[in-house]
């Protein structure tokens, strides 16, 4: 006999997992050999769960969950240390930099007269973005990893306006408008700030990009 395919229903437990497995069942007819994965073989869902498996005849696998740091690795836990900034430790559960798709799109072009032309990115709405703030990043470019200096935020300096990220890519000229390009947050600098004057941002952000350097440079290679 042929090796069935194996289905795995990851995050839905109880009766509604057990109903999601009899739905793709239903829908896919194949010779499937369908499994759902549990985390807590003890809860009454995770009971609920096996009771269906019995009923339906699929498989019910009990899934240990990956640990860091004393804590169970969740899809909460590294939205919550996206919300509060910490991309690094987002990063580490991750296994890499948390990274966000976006089109590129025209700014207000006042980056340019500040020295620092910057690309400005439109990133679905529906798409997590961390806290606002100075990021060091790294922007795929054309099958080419660039090195940016980014601002998440509304630019109090001007006035406030909507929230955008703005990514000033180093040692890279190009035009990349209308491209749909990758964004990835490897370390967060510092808060976005009001500064008295455009010198006085144009200086800061010349040491944010000295920052992005020593980060980049300093990054655990993957
Ligand atoms: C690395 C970096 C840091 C920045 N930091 C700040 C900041 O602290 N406060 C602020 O008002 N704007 C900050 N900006 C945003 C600039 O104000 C912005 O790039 C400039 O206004 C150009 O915007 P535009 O492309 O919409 O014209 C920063 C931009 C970059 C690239």
């Amino acid at each position: 006999m042929t090796e069935k395919k194996i289905i795995a229903v990851v995050g839905a437990t109880g009766a509604q997992g057990g109903g999601l497995v009899r739905a793709i069942l239903a829908d896919k007819g194949g010779p499937f050999r369908p499994r759902a994965l549990t985390r807590d073989v003890n809860s009454p869902k995770a009971q609920a769960l096996a009771a269906a498996g019995a009923e339906q005849g699929f498989e019910v696998v009990v899934a240990t969950p990956v640990m860091e740091g004393g804590e169970v690795v969740s899809s909460t836990r590294i939205r919550n240390l996206l919300l509060a900034g910490d991309v690094t430790a987002a990063a580490r559960l991750l296994g890499r930099p948390y990274g966000v798709k976006g089109k590129v799109v025209h700014g207000e072009k006042r980056g340019r007269e500040l020295g620092f032309p910057t690309i400005n990115l439109s990133v679905p709405l529906q798409r997590l973005l961390p806290r606002d703030g100075i990021y060091a990043m790294t922007v795929r470019v054309r099958d080419e990893e660039v090195v940016a200096a980014a601002s998440l935020g509304v630019r109090p300096t001007f006035g406030g306006g909507d929230r955008t990220l703005e990514a000033y890519l180093l040692d890279w000229e190009g035009d990349v408008y209308g491209d749909t390009i990758e964004a990835a947050f490897v370390k967060r600098l510092r808060d976005e700030l009001r500064f008295a004057s455009a010198e006085e941002l144009t200086e800061q952000i010349a040491r944010d990009v000295e920052a992005t350097r020593a980060a980049l440079r300093d990054r655990p290679h993957s």
